[in-house]
């Protein structure tokens, strides 16, 4: 089955075409870094236009790079939620239209199942049940996936994402939008003394994070540092907010696979693309016995060959796949697991 899909929840356009939910034939992202960098973070309404202007050259452009035409297509996915309603309306809308113009299937995905696939993608092996973390710039969230279908949540942030600490801390840096890349290149190679900014702990309430504390602790330190005339270390505030943040996220994990009895742990999300995060958790791992598998860097940020990998497999639950539902709606909140 050769499946379109389509990613439109956030800040990137997105579509790809995806044979069998596996092989990848083209993955096109149009990203919006450039139209809300002035900003400091992304403008909705900004967003929505944006993929009004991009939804169909996306789309010709991932057809074009498979090599192929709407005919050679033979069902569409589409992410439904959770995201920013209006962009996720464009993208939903494109879908239904489309499939219901060439009369084909159409799966609604949950943009975090999609995540949760991403490491699956272009036939890595992964095997289940394992933990699986979500890192991006909404979610935060520790899941037990026993298929790729079949995910309980078993840990989620109790305010900001990680992702979300990492731009909102950049942006009080004075560091270009997204925060999170501009944090890691400008801790890449500091090798000085790092300030002990506070980790949150939790004693109950499952795998729990917390990162606005963090945040803070970090925003009144430059803010100490500025109002004392004193120079701010750049280098050294990035590299030790992103070491709490890695420290925070890796002990949660860890603690969730011993305690499950687990031995495989997948990451994804735009902050599995942090060098600094992948090789302490490979560090950690060697000596538990854990094998780490991260989403290849192309696919931890938002990418529609995971939606169209989850759509393929929702499809193929029933037989024939059910056609497009014209009711279908995109959800700002979506809650999985
Ligand atoms: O998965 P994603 O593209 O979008 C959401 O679904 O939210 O993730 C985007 C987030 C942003 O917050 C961005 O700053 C963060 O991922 N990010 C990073 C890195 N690359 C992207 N955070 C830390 N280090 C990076 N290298
Ligand atoms: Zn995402």
């Amino acid at each position: 089955m050769r499946v379109l899909g389509i990613e439109t929840s956030c800040d990137d356009t997105c579509a790809a075409v995806v044979e069998n939910g596996r092989q990848i034939l083209s993955s096109v992202v149009a990203s919006q870094e450039q139209v809300h960098a002035k900003y400091g973070g992304i403008v909705p309404e900004l967003a929505s236009r944006r993929h009004l202007e991009c939804i169909l050259p996306v789309i010709r452009e991932a057809l074009e790079q498979a090599d192929c035409s709407l005919d050679d297509i033979d069902a569409i996915a589409v992410t439904q939620g959770p995201g920013l309603i209006g962009s996720l309306l464009v993208g939903l809308s494109t879908a239904k239209a489309m499939a219901y113009g060439r009369d084909i299937p159409l799966a609604a995905v949950h943009h975090l199942r999609g995540h949760l696939m991403s490491p699956r993608l272009n036939g890595e092996k992964l095997p289940d049940p394992h933990i699986a973390l979500v890192i991006s710039g909404g979610h935060t969230a520790l899941y037990r996936v026993d298929s790729p279908l079949d995910v309980t949540l078993i840990g989620a942030t109790r305010d900001d994402a990680a992702g979300e600490a990492f731009d909102k801390v950049g942006k009080i840096l004075g560091l270009p939008y997204p925060g999170g890349p501009q944090i890691e290149k400008q801790a890449r190679g500091y090798q000085g003394e790092i300030i002990p900014f506070p980790r949150a702990r939790f004693k109950t309430g499952g795998f729990q994070f917390s990162f606005s504390g963090l945040k803070t602790a970090a925003a009144q330190y430059i803010e100490k540092k500025r109002r004392q005339g004193a120079p701010v270390n750049v280098a050294q505030i990035c590299a030790s907010f992103q070491e709490a943040v890695i420290d925070a996220l890796a002990g949660q994990c860890f603690t969730a696979v011993e305690s499950e009895g687990l031995k495989v742990l997948a990451v994804s999300g735009g902050v599995a693309s942090n060098t600094a995060l992948r090789e302490q958790f490979e560090s950690l791992a060697g000596p538990r016995g854990v094998r780490v598998v991260f989403a290849n860097k192309k696919y931890c940020t938002d990418n529609a060959a995971m939606i169209a990998a989850v759509g393929t497999l929702q499809l193929n639950q029933t037989d024939p796949p059910p056609k497009a539902a014209l009711d279908l709606n995109a959800y700002a909140r979506l809650p999985l697991g």
